[in-house]
Order: C-alpha cells, then structure tokens, then sequence
C-alpha cells in the first residue's frame, strides 16, 4: 500500500498538463469516484490497525497534493486562455475606425468668425453694444431724420415708447457707441444681431446678423475704404474675387455705396445664383456723415472716416448655396451635420 501512495505522489508531482483535456485526464484518472486515490481509500480498510495511522496520514497527503496540483494547473491554464484572448482582442488596424460624432458650430458663426479673423488680421479690435437700444443710438445720432421710414413701426419692434426703447435694426447702433467712447484713431468691427419687423420668408427674418465696420482717422479716404474691402472681399470669396461700387443712400454714410462682389459660383457670366448678373451684393459702405461725427463728439473738421455694414445671413447663403434663410433658425440636425468640417 506505501509503495502504491509513493508511486502515484510522484506521478502527481512529476504531472504536467498542456491542454485541458490532459489535465480533466488527470483528474478522472486520479481523483473521481473510480480514479487511483479514492481506490486506494477504500482498500484502508484492509491496512493492519498499527499501519493505519502513517497510511492513513499518507493517504491524505497525496489526496490533498493531488487536489492542489488539480487547482494550480487549471488556474494556469485559465490565464494563459484569458491571455490569449487579450492577445486576440488586440486592436485590429484593419477595421473602419469607430464615428465618434462631435459637435459643429453653427454656419452663421463659422462665417461670422472667418470675417472677424479677416479684419483682426489689419488691426480692427471687435466691439460690441446692446440689443436693446435707445432711438439715439439706433437712430438719431445716424442721422436719421424724425420721420424716416426705418423708424416705423412696420421696420421695429419696440419695446418702450417714450422714450423710445427698441431691438436693434442694425448693427449701427454700435459705432456710434464706441464714437462716443473714444477718440480716432478707431479701427472696429461689430458684429451681432438684429431685429426687424419683417414678414418670414426663404430671403428674409425678423431676427438676423450684421457686422459693422468703422475706421477713423486724419485723412481717411474713399480710396482706402475701396481698398480694404478688396481685401475683405478676397479672404472671404477667393484670391480672383473683383469688387464694383454702385452709389447708394444712407442717412450715416456721405457719399454712400452698396459693394458687389463678382459671384464666386459662375466667376462673372452668369449662372441662377447671381441670377444671370455675375454680381452678388455683399455690403453697404461710405464715408461718415460729418453730422455723425459731430452727434459722436468727435471732430469732423479734423477726421474722416469710412464705415460698411454686411448680413452674415447672405454671405453664408452665398458661401454654402444655402437656397431657404430659414433653415439657419430651425436646428435641424440633418441640416446643422454638414457643417462638421467647417472651423
Ligand atoms: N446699417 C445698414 C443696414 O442695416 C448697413 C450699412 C450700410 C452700414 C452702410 C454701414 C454703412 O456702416 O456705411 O442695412
């Protein structure tokens, strides 16, 4: 019986297993019912009574050795599964990369930072004032005469009457405040939004944006006003863009211009964009009104200055052949995802 225990506790100890089938080998040849340890436990009870107690001893040794190698070897042969398996789970470069959806900013404010980067690059510092403003502000320090249309109900919406509190109808507003403010030289930009009581429709929108441009100093002329929005007009639409100014009126602006650029999409001949003129209108422009200057305290007989004003809404309709205004206002997201790529 001893030497049956030594033969098979060396067996146990020398054992190795590869796979789990040799090691579920080992076990139902070792230590199930019919295995070589459970025999040997029920051949006790022919041992002589003063053996008993070494072979019992050594009975339950090699039980126990064989239960622990059992363990060690199928918990060794579980990591090396799992570690397979992490080796398998490595990534593979092959696969289509996971969309990680981000977020995109809105087109008006993808365009409204792109003209702002255009103008801080020569020196225009961003300014900005209230939407809600006073008749002064919006109005009368412009130049507006007392029954100008603008100031109809039809055109604002106000908030107070007495004095005369309402939204914003341009972007205006905000040069006459920095005007006030500070003395030439004065080189901003305004950029935000407007309100204006105007019937919903693919081309226009009670609320809307603007950027206003003011730049004053000694000897200011035309000719660089000209010049600066050639500038402008290039960073924005293309390197072969060309400008034309046509006389215009504004109450603020002496002599008044509105400025065309040649359309981006058909380069000059025509196409239904520019609706066959191969000029798209872009901005109003002009020299300040001396009275502005005066209304603003500052010295019209020592300055000049010029001042333009844009729709964000149109150039980005432009810019991206957006045909219906409204869908900047409706946060569609089938219409908003286009824009992911957009900066
Ligand atoms: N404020 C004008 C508007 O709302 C735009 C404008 C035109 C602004 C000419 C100017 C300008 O500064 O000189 O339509």
């Amino acid at each position: 019986m001893k030497e049956k225990i030594d033969a098979l506790l060396k067996e146990v100890e020398r054992f190795e297993a590869k796979t789990a089938e040799e090691l579920e080998a080992f076990r139902l040849r070792m230590l199930s019912k019919k295995g070589a340890i459970p025999s040997l436990f029920q051949d006790f009870r022919h041992v002589e009574p003063e053996a008993r107690k070494e072979i019992g001893r050594l009975l339950n040794e090699l039980k126990q050795t064989a239960t622990l190698k059992l363990q060690v070897l199928k918990s060794g042969l579980e990591d090396q599964a799992s570690g397979q398996e992490t080796l398998d789970s490595k990534p593979d470069m092959t696969m289509p990369a996971v969309f990680n959806p981000i977020g995109s900013r809105h087109p008006l404010s993808v365009v409204r930072n792109k003209i702002n980067t255009i103008f801080e690059k020569i020196g225009f510092v961003i300014s900005e004032g209230p939407e809600i403003e006073d008749d002064w502000h919006n109005f009368s320090a412009l130049n507006f005469p007392e029954e100008h249309p603008a100031r109809d109900m039809q055109d604002t919406f106000f908030v107070e009457k007495q004095p005369d509190i309402a939204l914003r109808t341009h972007t205006s507003s905000v040069q006459v405040r920095v005007m006030e403010n500070q003395q030439p030289p004065i080189r901003t930009i305004s950029p935000g939004r407007v309100f204006r009581n105007e019937a919903i429709s693919a081309r226009a929108h009670c609320i809307f944006h603007q950027v206003e441009g003011l730049y004053i100093d000694e000897g200011v002329s035309f000719a660089d006003m000209k010049q600066i929005l050639l500038y402008f007009a290039r960073e924005m639409f293309g390197e072969q863009t060309r400008i034309r100014l046509r006389p215009s009126f504004f109450p603020f602006t002496e002599p008044s211009a509105e400025m065309d650029v040649s359309c981006n999409i058909c380069g000059g001949p025509g196409c239904p964009i520019c609706k066959y003129s191969g000029w798209i209108e872009v901005l109003g422009c002009g020299m300040v009104d001396p009275n502005v200057l005066d209304n603003c305290g500052i010295d019209s007989k020592k300055y000049t200055g010029y001042a333009f004003g844009m729709g964000i809404e149109r150039i980005t309709m432009n810019i991206y052949q957006v045909k219906d205004l409204r869908m900047f206002f409706e946060n569609d997201l089938r219409f908003l995802n286009q824009f992911t790529s957009a900066l």
